[in-house]
């Protein structure tokens, strides 16, 4: 077989108590928007969503209106495009679907909104099959438009290899090799699919503190109550 299973990363937010490592978030948003926007889409993402996460409310605006949005029908009744605003999704890359696979081979780049619970092992198989091209082994063949990926199933993968060292440049000047630039977008992608990770988190925190004083409360009490019977 020559499919594998993802190891475990220390991603920061494993922990019961851990939050996402929000530099990361913001980097992961620069790597998607920059490369992986290009064929995939996150059409459960607004524009509003990276407000206070990954940029301030008039970054956003300002990211918003560089997208050009398709809206419509007008009084004549056609479609036209206009600048985003903060409520607007995240535009799609292709038309529809046949656009998307006449452009890949046959194959579809999936919605990556929810992809990390989509997909068996997580962050941990994002970042794996970002960072696992490898050549194809003696005597494995591949139709045209497929590359090897051991951590695909299936292992022939109608993505080509996505990231590079250097590929990009980040904003904070992090050196972008290819496994940071893996790490980022996987860590964006997990916070997309789960923007309330990390006030779950504190609330659980705070609310098991809360619950364990009234069990202090509660025990006094019933030793209190209960001393003039039995
Ligand atoms: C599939 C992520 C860039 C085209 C996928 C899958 C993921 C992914 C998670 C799903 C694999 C599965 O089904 O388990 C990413 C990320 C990118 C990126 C994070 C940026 C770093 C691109 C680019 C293109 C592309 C730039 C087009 C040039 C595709 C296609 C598939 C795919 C066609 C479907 C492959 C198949 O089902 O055989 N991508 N991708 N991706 N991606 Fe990407």
């Amino acid at each position: 077989d020559l499919v594998l299973h993802p190891p475990h990363y220390p991603w920061s937010n494993n922990g019961l108590l851990q939050a996402f490592d929000h530099a990361s978030i913001r980097r992961g948003y620069q790597v998607y928007k920059q490369v992986c926007a290009a064929c995939h889409s996150m059409k459960f993402l607004c524009y509003r969503n990276l407000v206070n996460v990954i940029m301030s409310e008039e970054e956003a605006k300002a990211e918003a209106e560089e997208a050009l949005i398709e809206d419509g029908p007008d009084e004549e009744g056609n479609m036209f495009q206009r600048p985003g605003k903060l409520s607007d999704r995240f535009p799609n890359p292709y038309k529809n679907e046949e656009h998307a696979r006449s452009a890949n081979n046959g194959a579809l780049p999936p919605d990556l909104s929810y992809i990390v619970p989509a997909r068996h092992g997580g962050a941990d198989y994002i970042f794996s099959l970002l960072t696992g091209y490898t050549d194809a082994p003696a005597g494995v063949k591949l139709m045209d438009g497929q590359y090897f990926n051991p951590y695909f199933p299936g292992y022939a993968i109608g993505m080509a290899q996505a990231l590079y060292n250097d590929l990009i440049e980040y904003d904070d000047g992090t050196p972008a090799t290819q496994s940071q630039l893996a790490k980022d977008v996987s860590t964006f992608l997990a916070w997309a699919a789960e923007p309330e990770h990390d006030s779950r988190k504190l609330i659980g925190l705070r609310t098991l503190i809360i619950l364990s004083l009234f069990l202090g409360v509660a025990y006094y009490m019933k030793r209190h109550k209960w001393t003039t019977l039995k």
